[in-house]
């Protein structure tokens, strides 16, 4: 390697070109230390609010050694639990096998071991021959230690630091700008998730830049350009397309085909989607844009192509009773087609419709992760489907996952290479890989990226 230069600590350095040392995707020592300066310091996202909606209802989240209960208490109200029991230590409620996470309903809480029961917000109500612990369990002693949670964009999300600050401090300005697609207002239309060989950073980056669709996806450089910018944002980051002047809308996600004929390649780009990834769209968008060709005539420009197609599916979703939310097309060009909040959560946004991915770390071993998951659209009032979490091995994903599948377990394998010099992300399209771990080594204290 080079001469190493000045480490990278402020967002205005991201614009140069930075080295990041391996360690952050390798180490084990690096990863067994992530429990305590990184997981147990900031808000995760848990799950969805829609997943406990009657009062009794429960899902659990693990990260690493920790595991909590977050359980709905009251109709406007959530608790959090640590998922321990205060007696002897078994964990509360069990993770069925096979599961990404324990979800059901209860009145209270009975530990398995010796019985001891709680109420929804873990308060101890009973347990045998309490007169045998001489009056010592008082003052919580005796209860299930609560964790903070907080709820923004129909997320769940939790801290498991006593001192964390409001979750609002934490997510801006990702908050504000996302506030506008009303994501709280999204079901879920499939979640998958599964254990993967490579680190959950390697995992995250795989989908946090655009850099790698023209080789990685080179059937989508049949429908356009798909060259974008990535920003870094505080703790966070986002990326979006970069679209001709006048054309804001298609820095979106709901973008047009390139090429002669829009209203054609336009047509082509949602039914491979559709066929091929299961994400980014809706069924609505897709039967609009195959009859753009019937509905609009031959040389119709393409910024009237796009208004049609979106206007049309706009008023036909409003017709079953899905109303979109209407976003400012400058709005839109800032906002960009996903946000990465940090440190392991991806929001891919729409006005109607999100991708969402996250993973985690797999039993403290830097070379696995548990990879998930979501997309999510709207649906008319009570007809969202049942989904829950399901395993599904590699082979059985979207193609096009698929092939930032191959691209993960081989960037973890080439990371350990001994003639590896370290990441040399492209500051432009991929500096949300920089922001991430100049973000990482403020809470690791080391890992920083370094400019040459
Ligand atoms: S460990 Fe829970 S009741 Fe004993
Ligand atoms: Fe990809």
């Amino acid at each position: 390697m080079g001469e190493i230069g000045r480490i990278v600590q402020a967002a205005d350095e991201l614009s140069e070109p930075v080295n990041i040392p391996a360690e952050a995707y390798v180490s084990p020592e690096y990863a067994r230390a992530e429990r305590d300066r990184l997981w147990r310091k900031v808000w995760l996202q848990a799950g969805r609010i829609e997943d406990i909606p009657e009062v009794g209802n429960y899902i659990t989240y693990d990260i690493l050694d920790d595991s909590v209960v977050i359980v709905r208490t009251g109709p406007d109200k959530i608790t959090a639990l640590h998922n321990v029991c205060p007696h002897r230590g078994r964990k509360l409620i069990d993770v069925p096998a096979g599961t990404r996470n324990a979800r059901g309903s209860r009145p209270n809480f009975i530990c398995g071991y010796h019985g001891w029961t709680f109420d929804l917000e873990g308060r101890n109500t009973y347990f045998e021959h309490q007169e045998d612990w001489q009056g010592k369990l008082c003052e919580g002693l005796g209860d299930v230690g609560q964790v903070k949670v907080e709820t923004w964009g129909g997320w769940l999300w939790v801290n498991l630091d006593p001192e964390a600050g409001p979750l609002k401090d934490y997510l801006e300005p990702a908050m504000t700008m996302l506030d506008p697609y009303q994501l709280q207002n999204m079901r879920a239309r499939w979640r998958k998730w599964v254990i993967f060989d490579c680190n959950w950073k390697v995992a995250m980056e795989a989908f946090s830049e655009t850099y790698h669709v023209a080789t990685t996806h080179p059937e989508f450089m049949e429908f356009g350009q798909f060259r974008g910018w990535a920003r870094n944002q505080g703790l966070h980051s986002n990326i979006g397309y970069d679209a001709p002047k006048g054309q804001e809308e298609d820095s979106g996600k709901l973008r047009l085909g390139a090429g002669e004929d829009p209203r054609l390649t336009t047509a082509d780009m949602q039914n491979f989607t559709w066929a091929n990834a299961n994400t980014n769209t809706t069924a609505t968008l897709v039967a609009v844009a195959n009859r753009l060709k019937d509905e609009l005539p031959e040389g119709t420009p393409a910024a009237e192509v796009s208004k049609y197609w979106i206007q049309t599916a706009r008023a036909e979703d409003e017709a079953r009773g899905v109303v979109w939310p209407t976003v400012d097309p400058q709005h839109t060009s800032q906002a960009g087609t996903a946000w990465q909040i940090f440190p392991n959560f991806q929001i891919g946004h729409a006005v109607n419709n999100m991708l969402c991915y996250q993973a985690r770390p797999y039993k403290s071993d830097p070379d696995k992760c548990i990879f998930e998951a979501a997309v999510y659209e709207l649906y008319p009032e009570g007809e969202a489907p049942a989904t829950d979490w399901e395993y599904t091995e590699p082979a059985d994903w979207p193609p096009v996952l698929q092939q930032d599948f191959a691209n993960m377990a081989a960037v973890q394998q080439g990371m350990k290479n001994v003639g590896f010099r370290g990441a040399q992300p492209n500051p432009y399209m991929e500096r949300s890989v920089a922001s991430l771990h100049m973000n990482l080594a403020k809470f690791m204290g080391t890992g920083f990226p370094h400019r040459y």
